[in-house]
């Protein structure tokens, strides 16, 4: 139950949504397609930093980031003005019938610091549906054989390749079938649901174990074993190792829930597509480009090395721009035309990507990440001894809170997370749910200060007694 509170809240923000141009926001929704999910009856105006103002005149601290696109945050002074002098120089160097730009060149020559070193061919597209699209592309090319491992729980885009690989919520694919073939589902590890842990009493899994040096380290964390064992029974009843392509894997899932996958896991995925001549990909959309502290989220779990790696989103701090980062020799069966795209490779998006990787670097954004992602993990499990929170994890400034119910057990109420997230707009919070189960997530921008984040905390916390506060629902400490 939403607490009276809330309700009071909700009613005077609803109030308040303000419209622009003469048009009140309900006619501007009613232009615009129902089927896109819109989490607040507001319009955006401006952003700075950590902050976004809206046309209501109403300020919100930024914790959802574009869904993790704004690793510098809004308007970062140094990605504004390479994409003013680049728009002032060349807006689009088409790349069939330009190789490269010179902002290309100055993003290859920061790729070639950042990225796994064997992993030294680029393939430029504008989003990361597109980047998943091309990698299954290079895979079933390369292999000469047809089948994707996918995991469940796994969010790799909207389109009909990658919605066909993607089962964090039936609400992405329903009445959208057929899809295209060839894909079969292996379990993602959810250590927290795992009944194996559940029935053993334990199995070293404790709240914050992701999130060393709070918590038990992640390092001893035991894994029952089946989520291996059951990729294993695939090759025996749903596809052959003879027939599959490669394994597709978000290191840190993302939309599905931010889980992290057990010690191991990364590595024993290698040492299986070695055997069988598979190629593992890593979908680091989400998680990569130094939102979890480090370049790459699988760098945290394995010293094992993707065939392709697979960015978008922070990469270019909200300029469109995406990439498949592969082994050369990959495209040994490929000849020219049988990639390419209009948009893949702008002068813009790539000087807005070089500009970022600049600011990460040279702004120290890696240190802070990890540094404001502890302070993030702390506050959280502080708060989860007040509040139904059962589990806190993450890496960096990827964190997640999962509730439970208010008897102390995993079942949480339905719809706990929207009500939480809700709670937390009218508060002046952005904040965005995570997977099928009760999960609120955490994106601030990479730069986001130790103050923000002490006043995300306390905006988070008042959320939280909006929802549980009053009712049944507060744990008895
Ligand atoms: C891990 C992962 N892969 C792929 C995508 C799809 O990216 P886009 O929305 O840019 O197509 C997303 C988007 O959330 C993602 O999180």
């Amino acid at each position: 139950m939403v607490s009276s509170s809330l309700l009071r809240l909700g009613a005077k923000a609803a109030g308040e949504a303000v419209g622009v141009g003469g048009w009140s926001y309900a006619k501007i929704v009613e232009h615009l397609s129902p089927a896109v999910s819109k989490f607040s009856p507001v319009v955006a105006e401006r952003g700075s930093g950590s902050y976004v103002w809206t046309t209501d005149g109403r300020k919100h601290l930024d914790f959802a980031c574009g869904i993790g696109v704004l690793s510098t945050g809004h308007c970062h002074p140094r990605v504004v003005a390479a994409v003013q002098e680049q728009a002032a120089q060349i807006i689009m160097a088409q790349q069939n019938i330009f190789p490269a730009s010179r902002p290309m060149v100055d993003l290859l020559q920061r790729l070639e610091t950042v990225m796994p070193s064997q992993l030294t061919s680029h393939f430029f597209c504008n989003s990361g549906s597109e980047a998943v699209e091309n990698a299954v592309k290079i895979a079933r090319n390369y292999t000469g054989k047809q089948n994707i491992i996918a995991f469940d729980g796994a969010y790799h885009g909207r389109t009909y390749g990658a919605m066909a690989l993607t089962t964090s919520k039936t609400v992405y694919r329903q009445t959208f079938g057929p899809f295209p073939s060839g894909v079969v589902n292996a379990p993602y590890p959810y250590c927290l649901h795992c009944k194996a842990r559940q029935a053993a009493g334990g199995l070293g899994y404790e709240v914050a174990p992701n999130t060393p040096p709070l918590g038990k380290a992640y390092d001893q964390r035991q894994c029952c074993g089946g989520p291996l064992e059951s990729l294993e029974w695939m090759f025996k009843t749903h596809s052959a190792p003879s027939e599959t392509a490669a394994i597709i894997i978000e290191p840190i899932l993302g939309e599905g829930g931010f889980l992290t996958p057990p010690p191991g896991f990364l590595s024993a995925l290698r040492a299986l597509c070695d055997k069988h001549d598979m190629l593992l990909i890593f979908d680091e959309v989400q998680c990569g480009v130094a939102r979890t502290g480090k370049w790459w989220g699988h760098q945290h779990l394995t010293d094992a090395q993707p065939d392709m790696l697979l960015f978008a989103k922070g990469i270019a701090s909200g300029v469109p721009f995406a990439g498949v980062s592969a082994k050369p020799h990959l495209y040994d069966k490929m000849s020219p035309g049988m990639m390419g795209g209009t948009y893949g490779g702008s002068a813009l998006g790539c000087a807005a990507a070089a500009a970022t990787l600049d600011v990460i670097s040279g702004e120290g954004l890696l240190q802070n990440a990890a540094d404001r992602g502890q302070q993030l993990a702390a506050g959280l499990l502080r708060l989860s001894e007040k509040y139904p929170i059962v589990d806190v994890r993450g890496r960096g400034l990827m964190m997640a809170a999962e509730f439970g119910g208010a008897d102390g057990s995993l079942a949480a109420r339905p719809h706990t997370a929207a009500d939480v997230t809700h709670a937390a707009g009218l508060r002046g919070l952005l904040l965005l749910g995570a997977g099928a189960r009760e999960t609120v997530r955490f994106l601030p921008p990479l730069n986001v200060s130790e103050s923000e984040m002490e006043e995300g905390l306390g905006l988070f916390e008042q959320s939280l007694e909006d929802v549980f506060g009053g009712g049944g629902d507060v744990r008895s400490a």
